[in-house]
């Protein structure tokens, strides 16, 4: 009942030339047809406008990878909701990892980032996620609930029902080492439970919750067999075009 959400998080990769190839190569081998899933692609802020000209008319999303929570003002090197809402994205990626860890993004941040993603109609992904050394030390669960706590706190339950949340082991990140099926499901299981104790049963059944952590062609369709897992957040594999289709048919 849950629709599975594919999202391709580009990074910081992508001029408009090279955008432009990968988007007109996906939409080539996604063809007419209606797509098993909701499919999101999230580039660069300087391809966005790009990116949503191509996909046009087709049934592809598109979101940004952060954004700022305030209106405007100077905040140089900053983009606002409004912005982001202005240019025609729907989605916006919101305490990615490497934002948390190299810019300090605090749970605080996000949420604050949340609500002006509401504010302003975009659909948050909000990505949560422990690294290796919590999950040895068995920290992984309390951490989690940790950054939901943080990230929903004051977050109305219509909207947290919105939101999509992605796991993403800070370990499986761009490292080839994917979590196993079994190891992505528990810990998407924990959040479902968590976000049923922050809100309820049926929020928590609504939220769609992605797993992210070098997800490919070959590993996508076991993750996504998985009943709490209803998508995937991609890194490297949404800028091979023929891998992020293959993703995309996994939720087949
Ligand atoms: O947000 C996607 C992500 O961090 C996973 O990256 O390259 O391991 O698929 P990758």
């Amino acid at each position: 009942m849950r629709k599975p959400i594919i999202a391709g998080n580009w990074k910081m990769n992508g001029t408009i030339t090279e955008a432009t190839i990968l988007v007109e190569e996906l939409k080539s081998l996604l063809g007419t047809e209606e797509l098993p899933c909701d499919v999101v692609l999230c580039p660069p802020f300087t391809t966005l406008a790009t990116v949503l000209d191509l996909v046009d008319e087709t049934l592809i999303g598109v979101g940004a990878q952060n954004m700022d929570y305030h209106e405007s003002g100077a905040f140089t090197g900053e983009v606002s909701p409004a912005m982001i809402t202005e240019v025609g994205a729907q989605y916006v990626i919101l305490g990615h990892s490497e934002r948390r860890e190299y810019y300090g993004e605090t749970d605080a941040a996000v949420n604050a980032k949340i609500k002006a993603a509401f504010q302003y109609d975009l659909t948050p992904i909000v990505c949560v996620g422990e690294s290796l050394e919590q999950r040895e030390a068995n920290h992984t669960k309390a951490w989690i609930e940790g950054q939901l706590e943080g990230a929903f706190k004051d977050i109305p339950k219509e909207e947290a029902m919105e939101t999509v949340i992605a796991y993403e082991p800070i370990w499986a990140i761009g490292t080839g080492k994917t979590a196993t099926a079994d190891q992505a499901e528990e810990v998407c299981r924990d959040i479902r439970k968590k976000m049923a104790h922050l809100y309820d049963v049926e929020t928590a059944e609504a939220i769609r919750i992605q797993y992210g952590g070098s997800v490919k062609g070959s590993n996508a369709k076991e993750l996504l067999s998985e009943p709490n897992i209803d998508g995937a957040l991609v890194g490297g594999a949404s800028l091979i075009a023929a891998d992020f289709k293959a993703i995309i048919d996994g939720t087949k």
